[in-house]
């Protein structure tokens, strides 16, 4: 089984990837001008009919999203590209960026043509130094050949710009709201939600937020037709994904593979993970990141990397992020591990996020220590649900997930190691 490449089809052809004439060579520019030509509302059908869902972690359609956006009569509107990149063992937008930002660029200034919006931002993780430098070069190149600035492709109205924003160090800030604040210079913390960002978001206009691995997408629709995206991948969401492999794997890295394909073919395929490093049994897999779920081998039998049948199986792929541990790793040491990010990175704003995530590690260092009593295990689970239900945003609310999970199919070890 070998990769499907439809988003890194030029990474690794051009000698530089922010070059207008060398992107424009292998097909970078056609879809904004296939666009143009096109009925707005048609533009929208592409994307709806692609069932492209989200790829920064939540999965939510784009097609609903732009819709929403799309009929909402105040003006201005915004374009927004999370860039943030700070979920743990994902590091596959990061190729985009460095390798075919133009191709971002493109999927921006289709949103921008689409909403008659002028104004796009893009915050990159402000680890990526290098990468936003690669970034701004390519802005500079496609505002020099018209790609950007004023009356693009000649068509009077069509003004367009992005503004690069340097995020900084800060996991949150990839929450969009947090995000859309710190563009605004405030402090990265996460709004209370509604409204939704299509009809308050920056300056509290509406704006769109989206993946860059999601803009990517876009001028793969408008080439190839919303409808063949889908058929790529599966019914409830449609194309590739590009997957990070990362862990006790022998080819870490990032892969393109259609939605659908069966998770064992992405371990095990040698043109793909290519199974253990260690040559030990699977332990588990962490999909989407430190906000997700564990999966355990037991239960992902025959299971397909595709949206819908990761949900069926408890499971989500989030990020695209997969954590690949082998059966030497402790579920509990592994999982303070993953709280000690949590208690790291909480901003602080709410009571329940900012002391549960202390305490559940502190639940979990017990178990390490071997002092935990029955007790404690109603504790920790009482606390898991108290920290989902009364966190503001998404930090807080994912924080059990990955417990959750660990509990559930590995009580035993949780058990064996009370005191
Ligand atoms: C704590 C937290 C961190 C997040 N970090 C990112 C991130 O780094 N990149 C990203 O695209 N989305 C991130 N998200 C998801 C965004 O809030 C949002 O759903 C996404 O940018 C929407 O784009 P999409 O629909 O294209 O996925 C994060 C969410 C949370 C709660
Ligand atoms: S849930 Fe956590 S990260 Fe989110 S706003 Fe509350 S304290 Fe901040």
């Amino acid at each position: 089984m070998a990769e499907k490449r439809i988003l890194l089809k030029r990474v690794g052809k051009m000698t530089d990837p922010a070059s207008v004439e060398e992107y424009e060579a292998l097909g970078g520019f056609a879809s904004i001008k296939k666009a143009v030509q096109m009925e707005k509302e048609e533009i929208l059908q592409q994307v709806d009919d692609a069932m492209l869902r989200g790829r920064g972690g939540a999965a939510y359609p784009a097609g609903r999203k732009w819709n929403h956006l799309y009929y909402n009569d105040t003006w201005p509107k915004f374009i927004v590209c999370n860039a943030d990149e700070g979920e743990p063992g994902t590091f596959k937008d990061k190729v985009l960026l460095s390798k075919d930002p133009l191709a971002i660029i493109e999927g921006m200034l289709i949103a921008g043509y689409l909403f008659g919006s002028h104004e796009g931002f893009i915050y990159i993780r402000g680890e990526y130094h290098e990468i936003q430098q690669v970034f701004l070069k390519a802005i500079e190149n496609a505002t020099k050949a018209g790609y950007l600035g004023e009356k693009i492709l000649g068509i009077e109205g069509f003004d367009y710009t992005i503004t690069m924003v340097s995020g900084a160090g800060a996991y949150v800030c990839g929450e969009n709201s947090a995000l859309l604040n710190s563009v605004e210079g405030k402090t990265g913390r996460p709004r209370i939600k509604p409204p939704h960002l299509a009809d308050v978001g920056l300056f509290k206009k509406p704006t769109l937020v989206n993946n860059v691995e999601s803009f990517a997408c876009i001028p793969v629709i408008m080439e190839m037709g919303g409808l063949a995206f889908r058929e790529i991948g599966t019914e409830d969401g449609g194309g590739t994904k590009l997957v990070c492999l990362s862990g006790h794997v022998k080819n870490r890295g990032v892969y393109e593979v259609p939605l659908g394909t069966p998770l064992q073919e992405i371990l095990y395929s040698e043109e793909l993970g290519g199974g253990l490093s260690t040559g030990r049994p699977l332990g588990f897999i962490h999909f989407g990141g430190q906000s997700g779920p564990l999966g355990f081998p037991e239960k992902m039998e025959g299971m397909l990397y595709s949206y819908q049948d990761l949900w069926d199986h408890g499971l989500a792929i989030g990020s695209g992020a997969i954590v690949v541990m082998d059966d030497s790793v402790n579920v509990v040491d592994y999982l303070e591990n993953v709280m000690g990010f949590f208690v790291h990175e909480s901003c602080g704003k709410c009571t329940p996020c900012r002391l549960g995530t202390l305490r559940l590690r502190e639940l979990l260092q017990r178990f390490q220590k071997g002092y935990a009593k029955a007790e404690d295990m109603q504790r920790l689970e009482s606390m898991l649900t108290h920290i989902t239900n009364l966190s503001a945003c998404g930090l807080g609310q994912s924080v059990s997930v990955s417990v959750k999970s660990g509990l559930g199919n590995r009580r035993q070890v949780f058990e064996a190691m009370m005191g």
